[in-house]
């Protein structure tokens, strides 16, 4: 008789042999929240980040320079979305990431809390 493995020690398998791991595949309860938890932290970087870009727009100073920053702010908002979209795949609702955000469960890259002087200064600090 073969040997018996357990869901677990074939998704090791899996997991071990390069597979590619799809959101509708069974997965350990604990590797779907951290794949949630990483992707929405990178969700909520990329939107938190757009703030401080959009709040130059008024103060550019030429309509050049204001293009590049609607540009830059609408790049990162389709990143937010993107990841919110991949996050969802994976069984957690946007609401619930969102809300995690505003409760300060959840966290995003603090580099966004740096409020820059220029808006010049402000679009090199974001690459
Ligand atoms: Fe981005």
């Amino acid at each position: 008789m073969g040997e018996t493995h357990s869901i677990e020690d074939r998704f090791q398998a899996f997991v071990e042999a390069e597979n590619k791991v799809e959101p509708k595949h069974w997965m350990p309860d604990g590797y779907r929240k951290t794949l949630v938890r990483q992707i929405s932290q990178h969700a909520h970087s990329e939107v938190v980040g757009m703030l401080p870009e959009a709040n130059w727009i008024t103060r550019a100073p030429s309509l050049r320079a204001k293009l590049i920053l609607l540009a830059k702010v609408q790049d990162e908002a389709g990143h937010g979305l993107y990841l919110y979209s991949a996050a969802e795949t994976l069984g957690t609702s946007r609401d619930e990431m969102i809300g995690d955000l505003l409760s300060g469960k959840a966290k995003y890259s603090s580099i966004f809390n740096c409020l820059a002087r220029t808006p010049k200064e402000q679009t090199l600090r974001s690459y």
